[in-house]
């Protein structure tokens, strides 16, 4: 017998019945297809988003982030209630930031976290209040500091001895108080992709454990630092809560022993908390995280005998990453034949590792649909490529599509809210997409996309440009 197309599918891929079928918990909460097999996102056609927009196109919907964004602040406030403390929700600008977003969150309940100067203009544009933003970064520069400082964030999330210094320089020339964090580095490693994962000891973020008392002494010597409490971050797109508990235990080890020099009111776990991209991603739901992450804390404060502190966490993926759509038109489609018989589907779409580099970074797999219409036909183990000049610019590295799929067909690729934009780039001199929110049937750009003459105004060759920093 021959080999079939299937040889080449990852054990994972099952061919589905229906090819058309959108997955639960990859899409957002308002994908559906209207009778004639049309993909909406938020009451709105994708043919027409695709139309009024062009493509690619990033869509994103309001009422997911939104209502992500409330299940995070409600579950983790009952929960740190039922123990009788508080919970704080940054939201992680990192996964993406534009002022809406930044808008969406805060309306919701939710702080949000910045870890550059950029991230914290952006907050401070949308109008976020100050006191509700938490600034991060291993390397934050003093004009970084300053700038902080001068707006008033809440809390500095310090990240080495030598930034002590330099946030305490900027405190005494300011005769201000600033509220820090001291990150530390728990050793444990989150089970995800090795980049992704932050916290194991050989890397850049945190202070070491045996660092961190000598840091809190210094903090609290300092008159412009107050110390609030100690911050981790295990890794990203982790799954259950057997990390953020480790995490948590080895904290509370360090967080008792440094009570002994005054009392510390607060304790951030981090974000990282995963979605799912494709069928077999089978994330925690938000309400258990919040429960046994709390319970794990306060058991631990119990048994320590100390009083459990406010909690704060920072999610950024799982607030948008399944509300983000990305819309592209399929330019061409090859049937690729290995000499083993077995073959491939190649769909080469509009854009690619410059709209969503997280394939070609971490090798994250991605699922597809088709959006204009149902399509038919025996569904086609189809690799979705982009545009650039790379073997390496995957989009969707193993999907089923329905096997007449075919240029002009509008391809949608749900679960790209996060770090997708964030990471864009402009490879190949290609243009990013723009990105809008839909809700309630209607559209609007959130982040305009960029055109040729944004790509060539940076060009100093260029005579129009002549003169221009
Ligand atoms: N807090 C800190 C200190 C972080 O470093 C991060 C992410 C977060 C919160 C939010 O993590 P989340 O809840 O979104 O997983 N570019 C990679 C992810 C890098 C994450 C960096 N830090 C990706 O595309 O998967």
């Amino acid at each position: 017998m021959l080999p079939t197309a299937d040889s080449l599918a990852p054990e994972w891929l099952v061919e589905p019945k229906d090819a058309n079928a959108l997955a639960s918990g990859v899409w957002p909460a308002s994908a559906k297809r209207d009778t004639d097999g049309a993909l909406f996102l938020g009451g709105i056609s994708t043919t027409e988003l695709a139309r009024t927009y062009g493509t690619p196109l990033l869509v994103l919907d309001e009422n997911e982030v939104r209502a992500r964004a409330r299940a995070f602040y409600r579950s983790f406030t009952s929960a740190a209630e039922a123990h009788g403390t508080t919970a704080r929700i940054y939201y992680a600008g990192k996964a993406f930031l534009s002022t809406a977003i930044a808008r969406w969150v805060t309306e919701e309940g939710l702080n949000v976290d910045v870890c550059t100067r950029g991230e914290l203009e952006v907050a401070l544009a949308a109008g976020v209040d100050p006191a509700r933003i938490g600034f991060h970064g291993n390397n934050k520069s003093v004009s970084e500091i300053e700038r902080a400082v001068e707006v008033g964030v809440g809390t500095i999330v310090v990240d080495s001895a030598i930034e002590i210094e330099r946030i305490a320089a900027v405190t005494a020339r300011t005769r201000s108080m600033q509220r820090v964090l001291v990150r530390v580095n728990s050793g444990v490693h989150a089970e995800t992709h090795d980049f992704l994962a932050t916290a194991h000891e050989d890397q850049k973020f945190g202070m070491p454990f045996a660092d961190a008392e000598t840091a809190v002494a210094r903090i609290r010597e300092l008159p412009g630092l107050d110390f609030l409490g100690l911050h981790c971050h295990i890794g990203s797109q982790i799954f259950g809560v057997a990390g953020f508990r480790e995490s948590a235990s080895r904290l509370l080890e360090l967080h008792e022993k440094l009570r002994a020099g005054g009392d510390i009111p607060l304790l951030n776990l981090g974000g990282g908390f995963g979605i799912a991209y494709t069928s077999v991603d089978d994330p925690t739901p938000i309400e258990q995280l919040a429960e046994e992450i709390v319970a794990a804390v306060a058991e631990g404060c119990a048994a320590r005998g100390i009083p459990i502190p406010m909690l704060a966490f920072e999610p950024g993926r799982a607030i948008v990453g399944t509300a983000g759509v990305t819309l592209y038109e399929v330019g061409t489609t090859k049937d690729v034949r290995l000499g083993s018989g077995a073959s491939r589907l190649y769909v080469s779409v509009d854009g690619g590792m410059s709209d969503n580099a997280r394939p070609a970074l971490y090798g994250a797999q991605y699922s597809a649909r088709l959006a204009s219409r149902a399509g038919e036909g025996r569904p086609a183990l189809v690799r979705v490529v982009g545009k650039h000049c790379e073997s390496g610019d995957i989009v969707v590295d193993h999907e089923y599509l329905p096997g007449d799929v075919t240029p002009g067909d509008l391809l949608a690729v749900p679960a790209t809210g996060a770090y997708c934009a964030s990471l864009s780039s402009n490879y190949n001199h290609v243009p990013r997409p723009a990105i809008i929110a839909v809700a309630e049937g209607r559209s609007r750009v959130i982040v305009r996309g960029e055109n040729i003459q944004d790509l060539l105004a940076r060009d100093a060759g260029i005579s129009t440009n002549e003169g221009a920093q």
